[in-house]
C-alpha cells in the first residue's frame, strides 16, 4: 500500500525555496456584487472569501508569467540559479494557450537551459501531484534542482454573469512556486506524498471546452447563444461533501505511513478550497488555530496555486520553521486529491 516506505532511495528532497506573485488588482465581494446577483453576506458565510486578485487588462500578467514571477522569489530563496534547474513542472488549468503548455513558456521567460519541462493538469491537486514527481526524480538521484510552479489565471475564464455565479466568486488568480533540491542535509525533507484519482466523479467539476469534445465551430453551430461547455461547471454541494472526506483520509494515510499522528503536526496548509472545508478538517483533526493556514480570504481558490502561495506566506510570517512537520493536502477536479508530508 506504501510502495514509499519499503524502497530505500538514494536521496531524499527538500523543499528550499518557495515564492509567490498575486495580481495588484483586488476585486471585492461588493466589486462582484456589481456585476451579478451575488452579495459580500453570501460569499463570506459560504466561503469565507472576503477578495480575491484578477488579472487586469494591461497589466503584463498572465499564467506563466506570473508563474515566472514566483518562480523568480522562490529561486532566489533557495539559492539557486535558474542555470541551475533541472527541470521544469508546471501545474496550470488556466495555460496561456491550449498547447504548448506553461513549462515550456516558463522555460523561455527564465531563459533557462533547455531542460526538460512537464505540464500537470491535476486541477486543485496540481501542486500537490506535482511535488511528488519532483520528489521521485530527486529521490532516484536523477535531478538535484526541481522547479515547481502553479499557476492560474481563472478571471480569464470564468462566467461574471448570474449564471456563473455559483463558480466565479469562488476562484482567483495568482502563482506560487517551489525550488525541490536534493536534501544534502540528510534528514528530513519529504517524508511522502499519497495520491489518489476517481474519474467517475469528473463531471461534477470540469470544464468541458475547448477540447476535441468540444471544438469551436461545433459549440458555435449548437448553441450559439450560450456558450457554456466553455465555463466551469461545479456541482458544489457534491464537490464539498467529497471534499472533507478525502482530505481527512489523504493527511490520515500519509501520518500512518509515517508512523505520525495529528498531534505531531506543525502547520497544516490545505488546499484553499473553501473556508469551512478547512475549518471543517481543523476540527476533525483537532487543531488549533495556528497550526492551519489559510488565506482564502484574500484570494479566494487559485486551484493549483492555492497552496504554494499559502506556503510562501506561511514561510514569510516565519509560522514554518526548520523541523517542523507540515503537510499538505489538496483535493479538487477529477475527483483527484493527495498529501504530502515535509519535515522542514
Ligand atoms: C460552491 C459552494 C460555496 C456553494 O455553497 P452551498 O451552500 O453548497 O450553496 P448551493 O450551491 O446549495 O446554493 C444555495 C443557493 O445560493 C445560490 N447561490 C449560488 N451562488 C451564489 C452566489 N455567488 N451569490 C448568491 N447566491 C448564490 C444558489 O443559486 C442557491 O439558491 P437557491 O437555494 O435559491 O437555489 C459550496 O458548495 C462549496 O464550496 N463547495 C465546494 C467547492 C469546492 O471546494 N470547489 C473546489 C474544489 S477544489
Amino acid at each position: 500500500m506504501y510502495p514509499t516506505l519499503n524502497l530505500i532511495y538514494m536521496f531524499s528532497s527538500k523543499i528550499t525555496g518557495v515564492g509567490h506573485y498575486v495580481p495588484e488588482n483586488i476585486v471585492t465581494n461588493d466589486d462582484l456584487s456589481k456585476v451579478m446577483d451575488t452579495n459580500d453576506a453570501w460569499i463570506q458565510e459560504r466561503t469565507g472569501i472576503q477578495e480575491r486578485r484578477h488579472i487586469k487588462k494591461g497589466d503584463g500578467n498572465n499564467t506563466s508569467i506570473m508563474g515566472a514571477k514566483a518562480a523568480r522569489v522562490a529561486l532566489k530563496r533557495a539559492g539557486v540559479s535558474a542555470d541551475d534547474v533541472d527541470m521544469i513542472i508546471f501545474a496550470t488549468l488556466s495555460p496561456d494557450m491550449y498547447f504548448p503548455g506553461g513549462g515550456v513558456q516558463l522555460q523561455e521567460l527564465l531563459e533557462m537551459k533547455t531542460v526538460p519541462a512537464l505540464d500537470v493538469r491535476n486541477q486543485c491537486s496540481g501542486f500537490v501531484y506535482s511535488l511528488s514527481v519532483a520528489d521521485q526524480f530527486i529521490k532516484t538521484g536523477m535531478y538535484s534542482n526541481v522547479l515547481v510552479v502553479g499557476s492560474e489565471n481563472h478571471s480569464g475564464g470564468l462566467d461574471f454573469s448570474s449564471r456563473g455565479r455559483g463558480v466565479s466568486v469562488i476562484f482567483g488568480d495568482g502563482a506560487g512556486a517551489v525550488v525541490v533540491s536534493r536534501n544534502e542535509t540528510g534528514t528530513g525533507g519529504i517524508l511522502s506524498t499519497h495520491l489518489h484519482s476517481e474519474g467517475k466523479h469528473k463531471d461534477e467539476l470540469m470544464l468541458q471546452g475547448p477540447s476535441t469534445g468540444h471544438w469551436v465551430p461545433e459549440l458555435i453551430a449548437q448553441n450559439p447563444q450560450e456558450n457554456i461547455p466553455y465555463y466551469p461547471y461545479m456541482n458544489g454541494q457534491f464537490v464539498f461533501k467529497h471534499a472533507v472526506v478525502r482530505f481527512s483520509e489523504v493527511i490520515q494515510e500519509g501520518l500512518e505511513a509515517n508512523k505520525l499522528s495529528t498531534e505531531d503536526i506543525d502547520m497544516l496548509i490545505p488546499h484553499q478550497a473553501n473556508l469551512r472545508i478547512s475549518q471543517f478538517i481543523q476540527k476533525k483533526m483537532r487543531l488549533p488555530d495556528e497550526k492551519v493556514f489559510n488565506n482564502i480570504q484574500k484570494y479566494g481558490n487559485t486551484t493549483a496555486a492555492s497552496i504554494p502561495i499559502a506556503l510562501s506566506e506561511a514561510w514569510e510570517a516565519g509560522k514554518i520553521n526548520d523541523g517542523d512537520l507540515v503537510v499538505l493536502a489538496a483535493f479538487g477536479s477529477g475527483f483527484t486529491w493527495g498529501s504530502a508530508l515535509i519535515r522542514w
